[in-house]
C-alpha cells in the first residue's frame, strides 16, 4: 500500500534543499497524475526542483514514477528496436531520412515524436505538410507498421507517460522548463516507454538549441545518458552543432522536401553527415551490422521512406503545399558567408507561420525560410540570401528584422567547425 504524504510536507522537504526519498516520489508524482495534487501544489514543487536541483538518484526514481503512470510498450518484431531523440534545432529534418535508413539497414524504428514549439520545428508538423498524411496511430496501427515496414513516426499514444503530458504544460507556464533533472527524466520518461530496446540522443548545442554552451549540452546529455543506463537502455549521447541551421531548408513543407532529396542521394553535406553519423550509431547500439552511407546511396531508404509515407496514408508522390507569397532577402555585400545565426532564422521562419507561440496554434506548411548562402559559401552584393516564405504578407517584416544579424559576410571563409562535437557513451 502506498504511503500517504502531504503535498506541503513534500515541497516544503525540497524547497528547503532536501532529498525526496522514493516513496515521496512516487506518491506526489501518482497523485498529480490521478489529480490528489492541485496544480498549484506541484507548480510549486517544480519551481523548489529548479531552485534547488535534484540528486540523480532522484531524477531516476522521478522518471520512474513518470513512466509508472501510463502504458510500457513493446515490439515483437523479431528485429532489434532502436531509436533517435533530438532536443530540437533549426531545421532539424534528420528524423525524416533518419528513421527509414536505419529502417532499411535492419532495425526497426518505434519513433514517436513532438509538434514545435518556439523558435524549433517539429517532425509531426513537418510530415503533416504531406498531403493524407496521418500522426494519431493506435497502438495496434504501430505495431502493425512496424512489423510491415520497419518504421513508424507518429504521434506519443495517450496512455504514455500521462504525468509528464500533465507536468509539462505546467512547467510551460510557470517558468519552470529549463531544468536539467525535469527535462531529462520529461524527455527519458517517454522514451523508455516508448520500449525501443536502444536510444541515441541528439543533443543540440549553439544559438538555435535549447542548450546554447557546451558545458549546458554536456550536463544534460550526461542526465540523460545515466538515466537510460539506470533503465538498462543502451543509450549513446552526440553533441551536435546547432549554431547555424542544419541544411537549407527552415519549416514543414521545404524541410520535406530537403529530406527528400537526402533520400534521393542528393541534398546539403551536413544534412547527409549527420543523417549517416546518427545511423551508425543507432545500427551499432542495435547490433546490426550495415554500412547506412552505402544503403542511403542504393535507393533503400527512399523506398522505405514512400512505404512508410503510405502506411499512414500520405501520398509520397503528391506535389507538397507552396506559400501564397515568397520575398527574397538580398546579401548586402559581396564576400564569404562566415557566420549564419540558427536563432535568428528559426525566429524568422516561426513568424513567417511555420511555428506557433501557443499549443493549440496552427501552422502553415507552406512557410518557412530558405537560407541560400550557408557558412562558407560566396555571395555576391545583391544576390539573394533568403527566400522567405509565407501565407500572410504582413509577417514578413517580422522575419526581415529577425534576419538583421543573422549574417556576417567576410573576405575569406570561416575555419570549418565539427558537426559532431562530442560523444557520451552509457554503460552498455
Ligand atoms: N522536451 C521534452 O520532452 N521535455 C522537456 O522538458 C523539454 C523538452
Amino acid at each position: 500500500m502506498t504511503t500517504t504524504h502531504s503535498a506541503v510536507d513534500v515541497i516544503r522537504a525540497k524547497r528547503d534543499g532536501g532529498v525526496l526519498s522514493d516513496e515521496q516520489i512516487d506518491w506526489v508524482v501518482d497523485a498529480y497524475t490521478r489529480g490528489d495534487v492541485a496544480d498549484e501544489q506541484m507548480s510549486a514543487l517544480a519551481m523548489a526542483i529548479f531552485l534547488r536541483g535534484m540528486t540523480a538518484a532522484e531524477t531516476a526514481r522521478w522518471t520512474r514514477a513518470m513512466i509508472d503512470s501510463g502504458e510500457r510498450l513493446t515490439w515483437p518484431t523479431g528485429r532489434p528496436t532502436v531509436d533517435k531523440h533530438s532536443t530540437g534545432g533549426v531545421g532539424d529534418k534528420i528524423t525524416l531520412p533518419l528513421a527509414p535508413l536505419v529502417a532499411a539497414c535492419g532495425a526497426a524504428v518505434p519513433q514517436l515524436s513532438g509538434r514545435g514549439l518556439g523558435h524549433t520545428g517539429g517532425t509531426l508538423d513537418k510530415l503533416e505538410s504531406i498531403p493524407g498524411w496521418r500522426a494519431a496511430l493506435s497502438t495496434a496501427e504501430i505495431r502493425d507498421q512496424l512489423a510491415s515496414v520497419g518504421v513508424v513516426v507518429c504521434a506519443p499514444t495517450v496512455g504514455l507517460a500521462p504525468a509528464d503530458r500533465k507536468l509539462y504544460a505546467l512547467r510551460d507556464v510557470t517558468a519552470t522548463v529549463e531544468c536539467v533533472p525535469l527535462i531529462a527524466s520529461s524527455i527519458m520518461s517517454k522514451k523508455i516507454a516508448e520500449g525501443a530496446g536502444a536510444l541515441v540522443l541528439d543533443v543540440k548545442v549553439g544559438s538555435g538549441a535549447f542548450m546554447r554552451t557546451l558545458s549546458e549540452a554536456r550536463e544534460l546529455a550526461s542526465a540523460l545518458v545515466a538515466i537510460g543506463d539506470e533503465h538498462g537502455l543502451r543509450v549513446t549521447a552526440l553533441l551536435t552543432d546547432m549554431s547555424t541551421p542544419l541544411g537549407r531548408a527552415v519549416g514543414n513543407a521545404v524541410e520535406v522536401a530537403e529530406s527528400v532529396e537526402v533520400l534521393r542521394g542528393g541534398g546539403p553535406p551536413d544534412v547527409v553527415e549527420l543523417t549517416v553519423a546518427l545511423a551508425a550509431e543507432m545500427l551499432s547500439l542495435a547490433g546490426v551490422p550495415a554500412d547506412p552511407a552505402a544503403v542511403l546511396a542504393s535507393g533503400q531508404a527512399y523506398e522505405t521512406w514512400r512505404a512508410m509515407i503510405a502506411a499512414q496514408d500520405g501520398d509520397p508522390d503528391a506535389a507538397l503545399p507552396t506559400p501564397a507569397h515568397v520575398h527574397v532577402v538580398p546579401a548586402p555585400r559581396a564576400g564569404v558567408v562566415a557566420r549564419l545565426d540558427a536563432r535568428s532564422v528559426g525566429i524568422a521562419a516561426w513568424r513567417l507561420g511555420a511555428g506557433r507561440a501557443r499549443k493549440e496554434d496552427p501552422v502553415q506548411a507552406g512557410a518557412g525560410v530558405v537560407c541560400l548562402a550557408k557558412p562558407g559559401e560566396r555571395v555576391d552584393a545583391g544576390a539573394p540570401l533568403f527566400e522567405l516564405r509565407t501565407d500572410t504578407p504582413d509577417a514578413v517584416a517580422g522575419a526581415v528584422e529577425a534576419l538583421a544579424d543573422a549574417v556576417d559576410i567576410a573576405d575569406s571563409a570561416p575555419e570549418p567547425t565539427p558537426l559532431v562535437v562530442e560523444t557520451i557513451h552509457g554503460a552498455r
